[in-house]
């Protein structure tokens, strides 16, 4: 089975980037980790960053024929963005959305996900960790294709 990992903009500035919120790992070591990980599961893992909205688009157009699901850190375009979300959704693939830090302890305009609602689900606030748990996610759920139950409990 075969993952696409997308990072989206200023992911690039890892480990240089305020560091006080997002550690001082690299992205080269972040995807490094998960292709550890991938063949550990018995997953091939692709990654790619974009500070460039059309561009993450554009390849997401052209890969997601070529992969089971995808793995993705939308960083701020998870705010912004409708077209990343219908992206996403036009695709049909199981996504497993990610971030470092946990957006529901920071301002409230992080609080909203564009992105969420057309993922099976989302991991936040592990730092780097939550990469390696999005990606067991992702695998589990490629496995069994089953989520969580969709109404919570009685
Ligand atoms: C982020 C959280 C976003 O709010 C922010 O814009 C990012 C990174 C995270 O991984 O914690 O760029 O996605």
């Amino acid at each position: 089975m075969k993952v696409l990992v997308i990072h989206g903009p200023n992911l690039n500035m890892l480990g240089r980037r305020e560091p006080e919120v997002y550690g001082h790992t690299t992205l080269d070591e972040i995807n490094e980790r998960l292709h550890d990980k991938g063949q550990e599961l018995g997953l091939e893992v692709r990654c790619i960053q974009s500070n460039h909205e059309g561009e993450i688009l554009d390849r997401l157009h052209h890969f997601y024929e070529e992969v089971d699901g995808i793995l993705i850190n939308p960083a701020a375009w998870t705010h912004t963005s409708v077209a990343l979300r219908d992206a996403l959704s036009a695709t049909g693939l199981p996504a497993v959305e990610v971030h470092l830090s946990n957006v529901y302890k920071r301002e409230a305009f992080r609080h909203t996900s564009y992105t969420a609602p057309v993922c099976v689900g989302q991991i936040a606030g592990f730092g780097p960790e939550s990469y390696i748990l999005g990606l067991q996610a992702l695998h589990h759920y490629l496995l069994t294709q089953q989520s969580a139950p969709k109404g919570g409990r009685a």
